[in-house]
């Protein structure tokens, strides 16, 4: 048994730089291109420019490790807005990961999916200090939930629709060309809605997009991502090449917390053939998907898609026409 434990927000690692990688690595083709100009003017062609003038702003409600993210509304829309913390410099990792996710929500912004937070508009007068306004997503992170539960397990409702929300997220990520893979895929990236019956996510700053065309031979590396729930082959990079599998692996991490209401265990180098006990699961068809999603073996990890086929097709799954929140943690006021 493990034991809830640990504050939310555990923070995501960044690539090496290439001073820090082996000699062999260098020569590999994984410099995430971050072009602000070209993220700008997707704004500009897109109309998503906001005015200054446009903006009431509200108070703060998040912080990550890059930004800080504050309630406001545009053009009299209640909607976040993400930018980055005081100090940081337009060359900063952190200024990259802002311009990334910009780039990432332009591209996505014309599909809206209901499992990932929506693009409203961004501020670019400031270069150097862009601002991105999304969905005001007004639950609690997955992360702020699950520990609020002390753990005390959920109905398999919740679990399955849950799971298949985030599922369902990856799987639109996935499928698209460039394939988009996220990279920090954990409970402080989803986002509940306050009726607690859909989940959402967020925080596209880790994203890659890797052309389909490439996807087996561009090579990434670096330990991207949350330790907790990093894949084998992002942790120790003599594994080789890591593609979108490696959220596949994250999300069984996710759906592991989910059914039990565990945090999963620390991980490290060390620990990189290891899991969490399945059993702990007590659900024989979730253990089953749960086990192949987090295959050492990146290729036998099932796509998104057919995890979702997989669930539908469990002879015991649940019926989730009825609803499928649960019940408030009492524990705490989770907003
Ligand atoms: N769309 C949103 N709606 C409501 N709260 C949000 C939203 N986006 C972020 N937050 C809050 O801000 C925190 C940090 O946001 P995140 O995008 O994860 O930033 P970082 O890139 O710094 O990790 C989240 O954990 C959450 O509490
Ligand atoms: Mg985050």
């Amino acid at each position: 048994m493990y034991i809830v434990q640990g504050k939310p927000g555990e923070s995501s690692l960044y690539p090496y730089t290439q001073s820090l990688l082996p000699e062999a690595a260098k020569i590999s083709n994984d410099a995430t291109i971050h072009h602000p100009q070209e993220a700008f003017m997707k704004v500009t062609q897109g109309h998503w420019e906001v005015r200054e003038d446009e903006v009431q702003w509200g108070q703060k409600i998040g912080e990550g490790a890059n930004a800080v993210v504050f309630k406001c509304k545009v053009r009299g829309v209640t909607c976040v807005a993400k930018r980055l913390k005081k100090g940081m410099q337009a060359r900063s990792q952190s200024y990259k990961d802002l311009i990334m996710e910009l780039d990432i929500l332009t591209t996505v912004a014309l599909q809206p999916h209901s499992n990932l937070v929506r693009f409203i508009g961004a501020s670019i007068w400031d270069p150097e200090n862009p601002i991105i306004f999304e969905e005001y997503v007004n639950g609690p992170t997955l992360d702020r939930y699950l520990l609020a539960r002390f753990g005390n397990r959920m109905g398999r409702k919740t679990i399955f629709s849950w799971s298949l929300d985030i599922l369902k997220a990856l799987d639109y990520l996935h499928s698209r060309d460039p394939i988009i893979l996220h990279r920090d895929v954990k409970p402080a990236n989803l986002m509940l809605t306050r009726d607690l019956t859909t989940l959402k996510l967020a925080d596209f700053g880790m994203c890659k997009p890797v052309d389909r065309s490439v996807r087996d031979v561009v090579k990434h590396h670096g330990h991207t991502g949350t330790l907790r729930y990093m894949a084998p082959e992002v942790l120790s990079q003599r594994l080789g090449n890591y593609n979108e599998k490696a959220d596949i692996y994250s999300a069984s991490l996710v759906l592991w917390y989910l059914a039990t209401c565990q945090r999963p265990p620390d991980n490290d180098l060390q620990r990189i053939y290891e899991r969490p006990e399945l059993e702990a699961v007590k659900w024989p068809s979730f253990e089953g998907l749960i086990q192949r999603m987090w295959a050492q073996d990146s290729n036998q990890r099932p796509s998104a898609r057919e995890c979702m086929d997989a669930m539908n097709a469990f002879p015991d799954k649940p019926d989730i026409s009825s609803g499928i929140a649960p019940g408030r943690p009492t524990c705490c006021n989770l907003q």
